[in-house]
């Protein structure tokens, strides 16, 4: 069956620093949104990308940047005020496509993720209804006491960082989103794991990486660069 991608675009990028959208930032010349989208795009699988764009950015999507949303074939969507809000804003948009097996979320921030993580995920996800490419944590992690008074060490051998695409049956993320309750939660599988539905981690390449400050755009140059010579692109 087909998959369905919802590749939320709306946030501001505040944490980047810039007047304008993170997304709108030059990754080895394009903007960031662009790469993620193709890197989707060119999965045989995948038939539908719906972008959640907010207000403010709406007019540039659909103006300098028409001619690449039309030829990534993507359908641009209203976002809301916070992720969840977007999500279900795309989710809504594609809810009576029959033709769609697997819903993808991913992050328009994210555009090094490579094909053969995608291919994992997507497999994982038929075959359990949920799954996420997540890489386990490779630091110490402390939790900080008293406010930062002491500290003890958290055993960090079960631990993951959670990525996106995070892939649901449709059935699976309507049923979640019809449950949530405004209880925030920072990420997709959270809502999905909250209506007792078991989520499945992937070990996803840990180049995978969100654009958050300035300085994972200068990581990000350097990762693509090794993609392209890898042909992991
Ligand atoms: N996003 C969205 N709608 C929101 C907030 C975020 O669609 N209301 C999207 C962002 O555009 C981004 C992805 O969700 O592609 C991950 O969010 P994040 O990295 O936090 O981006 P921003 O929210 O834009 O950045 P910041 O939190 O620093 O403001
Ligand atoms: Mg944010």
């Amino acid at each position: 069956k087909n998959v369905a991608v919802i590749l939320p675009a709306a946030g501001s990028g505040r944490r980047f620093g810039r007047e304008e959208n993170k997304l709108f930032a030059a990754l080895a010349g394009e903007p960031i949104w662009i790469v993620a989208a193709r890197r989707l795009r060119v999965h045989p699988r995948v038939s539908r990308i719906v972008m959640p764009v907010s207000d403010q950015d709406r007019p540039r999507f659909e103006g300098d940047f028409a001619d690449h949303v039309r030829k990534l074939g993507i359908e641009l969507v209203a976002g809301g005020a916070e992720r969840t809000e977007s999500v279900l804003s795309g989710l809504s948009h594609v809810a009576e496509d029959g033709s769609v097996g697997l819903i993808a979320i991913h992050d328009a921030a994210r555009p090094l993720v490579r094909r053969d993580d995608l291919d994992a995920v997507f497999a994982k996800a038929d075959q359990t209804g949920a799954a996420i490419l997540a890489a386990p944590v490779t630091a110490t992690v402390k939790q900080s006491l008293d406010a930062g008074v002491s500290c003890r060490t958290v055993d960090r051998s079960t631990l993951w960082l959670a990525q996106t695409p995070q892939v649901f049956a449709l059935d699976v993320l309507q049923r979640a989103y019809a449950k949530h309750r405004g209880r925030p939660a920072t990420d997709d599988a959270e809502l999905v794991t909250r209506i007792g539905v078991d989520v499945a981690l992937v070990q996803g390449a840990p180049d995978n990486l969100k654009i958050t400050h300035p300085n994972d755009l200068v990581v990000a140059e350097a990762i693509l660069k090794t993609q392209i010579e890898s042909h992991h692109a």
